[in-house]
């Protein structure tokens, strides 16, 4: 049994926002099992009470949640201006979806995209440090000072970004690089790089809060239970 507050069940049957809904239950247009309700704070359970506004029947939109590995060449957004094909071309389903965060134009990897607000937020917002997992090209040999900056912080437009880790894939080869970072300001790891000098000349995003892209590119899969159940336990507190 799933108890949410009335107001939330309204706003993901995508009849309005969560404060609407208040206004929408205090003018006693909303019934939940034959009962007009006026206490905001009431709590349905979603799966089996019946709940009716202006009484119709209204039902919360089944969330969906899927990860893409994200191909080269393509835009993150749910309409491109230009016409473009987007992220949200490559998955099948009828559903209004949307990324979680996005990846420039020639990044590829993990992505997630889905219908639910909140698990797009507790996934993008700043506070909640969501470790992001990339493999970086760059066009020479990162000097040992470089990654130190990487590491202690470089200024990016007065505010200060670093990497959490920078790992070469060979001892001899320092322009294959893994990095971690907490941060999903636009074209981050890139300017990262270029703040030293360097040119990110190709970038993968291997994770994306410990989910790994764990399908061919250009291909997706549903969220496991696990997943989704994992992020809402880490960072919906
Ligand atoms: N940082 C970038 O520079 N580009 C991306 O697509 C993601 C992170």
């Amino acid at each position: 049994m799933t108890q949410i507050r009335i107001n939330k069940f309204i706003s993901e049957s995508g009849i309005s926002s969560r404060r609407k809904a208040e206004e929408l239950i205090l003018q006693g247009r909303v019934s939940v099992n034959g009962k007009t309700i006026s206490d905001l704070s009431f709590k349905v359970d979603a799966e089996n009470d019946k709940v009716f506004l202006d009484g119709e029947r209204i039902s919360p939109k089944k969330h969906l949640y899927f990860l893409l590995n994200k191909p080269k060449g393509i835009v993150t957004t749910t309409n491109d201006e230009k016409n473009r094909k987007t992220v949200i071309d490559l998955i099948n389903t009828k559903e209004k979806i949307f990324p979680v965060g996005r990846l420039d134009y020639d990044t590829t990897g993990a992505l997630i995209l889905t219908n639910d607000g909140d698990f797009s937020n507790l996934l993008t917002h700043p506070k909640h440090k969501v470790p992001r997992e990339y493999e970086v090209k760059i066009d020479r040999q990162l000097l040992e000072e470089d990654k130190e900056k990487l590491l202690h912080g470089v200024y990016l437009k007065g505010m200060k970004g670093k990497f959490n880790h920078v790992i070469f894939q060979t001892k001899n080869n320092r322009r294959t690089i893994k990095i971690t970072a907490v941060e999903g300001r636009n074209h981050f790891v890139k300017n990262m790089f270029n703040a030293l000098g360097y040119t990110v000349l190709s970038l993968n995003r291997k994770s994306f809060a410990g989910i790994d892209a764990d399908i061919p590119i250009g291909q997706y899969r549903a969220l496991k239970k696990e997943e989704i159940s994992g992020v809402i336990e880490t960072y919906g507190k």
